[in-house]
């Protein structure tokens, strides 16, 4: 294991923003992750645990302490006739998962194909789209824990997930290095086409979509919005969607659809149900409707050409560019709107009081 010096970490991130690591160690073993957890303890360096760097933004000022890189590798398909699964090390590369079970035929992640990043964040964050969400499939999730320094495996009901959420990113914080995660799918099920772009995409077709048809679809619809890593395409450096989708309750919903009468007459408010009663509204069309039309520019960040939700980096963008486009956002959604929208993705070397 190596200990290395101030290393950017612009490079190391999709948003291509943030100053550098004070420390910095690639973990390419669990016992590299427990030695570099020893080592942060020794030197009383604050740590930070990074995977794919595809939904964050660094501070310009970088981190202070001991960033890990978790690379842990390896991806095996178990082939048990009645549940398959993939375990898989969170290093790994989450789209070569996704296609490894597309190729055996086992339905359950098609949806979630073209994510950037690797497989150790999907069950931080439940990551999710087009229909799917990580929690549908993952069976375990094996971690350090920093505090006691044991390696356990803690089932989904631990992981306590809902949408974009874990106890890895609220309740239990900073408690746990994620190393391996295990995927039980289903053998020759059907792909899941709900969303409603999905619908769209395939609608007049004859048949039944395949899984591997699914998957193309799913990569070309987030290719249509720069959410697929495409090199050479600007609209790509970015962090996904800069804003949660703001889950609210009937009234509320009610009402942000009342104002939207009045303001954007003939336009329909997109709403969709969530759990428990609740109601997920659109971030991206919320923006859009605000005036901030794709491709709005604020100095070398801008909002995508492609999607209203994605903030970019033009080139050149530093994390206080990135910050104050985000804050010029969420004061017209606040104004406009009476809706507080909150980010998406992490911020690092804020200090105490990361922007939110
Ligand atoms: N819309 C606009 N303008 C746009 C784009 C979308 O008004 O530029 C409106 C449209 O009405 C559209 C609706 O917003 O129907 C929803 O848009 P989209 O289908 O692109 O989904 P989203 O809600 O903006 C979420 C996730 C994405 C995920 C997609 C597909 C969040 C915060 N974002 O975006 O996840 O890929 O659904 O499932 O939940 C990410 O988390 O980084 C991410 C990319």
């Amino acid at each position: 294991m190596i200990i290395q010096d101030n290393i950017s970490l612009a490079p190391l991130t999709t948003f291509r923003v943030g100053g550098p690591a004070r420390y910095f160690i690639d973990a390419r073993s669990e016992q590299d992750v427990l030695d570099a957890v020893s080592v942060a303890a020794a030197g009383q360096f604050p740590l930070f645990v990074l995977g794919g760097g595809s939904n964050l933004v660094v501070s310009d000022e970088g981190w202070p302490g001991l960033v890990l890189k978790v690379s842990i590798s390896g991806l095996e398909f178990r082939n048990d006739p009645t549940n398959p699964t993939i375990i898989a090390g969170a290093g790994e590369n989450w789209d070569s998962l996704v296609a490894l079970a597309v190729s055996k035929h086992c339905a359950g992640l098609e949806c979630l194909s073209g994510i950037p990043g690797t497989v150790g964040g999907t069950p931080v964050q439940n990551v999710g789209a087009y229909g799917q969400e990580a929690a549908e499939t993952i069976t375990s999730v094996r971690v350090l824990e920093i505090s006691t320094g044991k390696v356990i495996d803690l089932n989904p009901d631990e992981c306590g997930f809902s949408y974009r959420t874990s106890i890895f990113n609220s309740t239990h914080h900073g408690w746990y290095i994620v190393m391996q995660v295990t995927y039980t799918l289903n053998r020759g099920a059907t792909p899941t086409i709900e969303y409603a772009d999905l619908k769209k995409y395939f609608a007049g077709r004859s048949g039944t979509a395949t899984l591997q048809q699914t998957r193309e679809a799913v990569r070309s619809i987030r290719n249509s919005k720069a959410m697929l890593l495409v090199e050479g395409d600007e609209d790509c450096r970015s962090a996904g969607s800069f804003f949660k989708n703001p889950v609210v309750t009937k009234p509320e919903a009610e009402r942000v659809d009342a104002l939207a009468h009045q303001r954007v007459p003939g336009k329909v408010m997109p709403w969709y149900p969530a759990e428990d009663g609740m109601i997920k509204l659109s971030a991206a069309w919320l923006v859009e409707q605000a005036g901030f039309a794709k491709g709005y520019t604020r100095g070398p960040a801008a909002i995508s050409r492609k999607h209203s939700l994605a903030i970019v980096n033009r080139g050149g963008a530093k994390a206080t560019d990135i910050i104050a486009l985000k804050d010029e956002i969420q004061q017209r959604v606040l104004n406009l709107w009476g809706l507080a929208l909150v980010p998406e993705p992490v911020f690092v070397g804020f200090g105490d009081q990361p922007p939110r």
